[in-house]
């Protein structure tokens, strides 16, 4: 499929710290606006990939000024903005939402080096996820909605232990390790985007067993910023008011410690949001249908999309908890963006074919 110069590509910025569950919640994602060929390997692959025809995932490692070697050889980690092409990021993103194609580069995460580039042509909708799309205010102003995983660091422990050590044979120190040469780097470069973002996604221990700091049970929390276009929070039972709700009755299945939800309106540095919070676990998904009858503005095409996603999915981490469910929101709001921004710009000559594809 090519895009004309005069299509209006969607842009969304996806930031977190790697292994923070970037690439799960782009499946999840990329199942929700369709036309998935193959599931997106996202910056745990070499390779862009290219989900569909509608729909294009570039993972922001691909714009790597500085090689393994030579990052180690200077000392900087991935995480510095010395060792990233800005400039190119910019101009490469900027081309793509005004409808021009790019040779983009590629980062080979096995060598540690740039593979030939590959040709990548304006998509309806690009999603740039990685260490840094929230960092530059160039590429900060080209985004249509900006959205931060920010996974709280016991959390993020049990996530790369579960990955690092279970999946590639790594020791327990070295993650620890690793964790810790990055920390500084973390704090002073990626954290600090969380405050650009128009969503966050807060993943935390629960708050619902005595033993604090104990991650097999989540507290999650999605903020929604006011005022954001093409966006409308989230609610559960009444907008704007105060809400905490333990559905724990008859028509939904829980085992200790239980579910809470909360609802309520909230700052985020300096701005207006709302949150809408889930602790704890879903024993059985078909009957999220009772929770999602209760939540409104979910962008939802009929009604129990959401836990029909949810079922789709299940097999997915995080299915059984808040970041599925609020992930899994998180794509209907972005599937009505882009289907507003699409409908929006049909003055500029976009075709009905385009929206169509949009809604897929
Ligand atoms: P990234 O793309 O940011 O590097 P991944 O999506 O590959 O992160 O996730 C890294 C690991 O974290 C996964 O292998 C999985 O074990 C864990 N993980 C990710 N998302 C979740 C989740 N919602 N619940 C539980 N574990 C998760
Ligand atoms: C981060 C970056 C990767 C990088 C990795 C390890 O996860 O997203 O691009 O490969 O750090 O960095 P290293 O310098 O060890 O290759």
């Amino acid at each position: 499929v090519s895009c004309s110069a005069e299509t209006r590509t969607v842009v969304i910025g996806l930031a977190a710290d790697s292994g923070c569950g970037k690439s799960t919640f782009m499946r999840r994602l990329t199942s929700v606006l369709g036309g998935v060929a193959e599931p997106p390997r996202g910056c745990n692959a070499y390779s862009n990939t290219l989900v569909g025809d509608a729909t294009t995932v570039i993972c922001l490692d691909d714009y790597h000024a500085l090689d393994r070697e030579e990052r180690k050889e200077k000392g900087v980690t991935a995480l510095d903005p010395k060792a990233n092409n800005f400039d190119l990021m910019y101009e490469q993103v900027r081309a793509l939402k005004s409808g021009v194609a790019v040779e983009k580069p590629v980062y080979n995460h096995v060598t540690g080096r740039l593979d030939p580039p590959e040709l990548i042509r304006p998509p309806n909708i690009l999603f740039i996820e990685g260490l840094h799309p929230l960092f530059d205010p160039r590429i900060r102003s080209l985004l249509d909605l900006s959205i931060y995983l920010d996974i709280s660091n016991e959390v993020k422990f049990a996530w790369k232990i579960q990955r690092d050590m279970a999946e590639r044979g790594e020791s327990l120190e070295s993650i620890k390790a690793s964790i810790k040469a990055r920390k500084s780097d973390f704090d002073m470069y990626i954290d600090p985007q969380k405050q650009y973002a128009d969503v966050i996604i807060e993943v935390l221990p629960t708050r619902l067993i005595p033993d604090k700091g104990a991650t097999e049970v989540l507290r999650v929390r999605l903020v929604m910023k006011e005022g954001v276009k093409h966006f409308t929070p989230v609610y559960l039972f009444d907008e704007g008011s105060t809400i905490s709700w333990t559905p724990c009755g008859g028509k939904l299945s829980c085992s200790y410690p239980g579910i809470r939800f909360f609802y309520g309106p909230d700052t985020y540095f300096c701005d207006e949001a709302s949150v809408l919070e889930m602790d704890g676990k879903f024993d059985r998904l078909d009957e999220l249908i009772y929770v999602e009858s209760h939540l409104s503005n979910l962008s939802t095409k009929y009604y129990g999309e959401v836990t029909q996603q949810m079922l789709k999915h299940a097999d997915f981490p995080g299915s059984n908890d808040g970041t599925g469910l609020l992930q899994t929101i998180i794509g209907l709001k972005i599937r009505q963006l882009c289907e507003q921004i699409i409908a929006g710009d049909s003055s500029h000559g976009l075709k009905r074919k385009q929206l169509r594809r949009c809604l897929r």
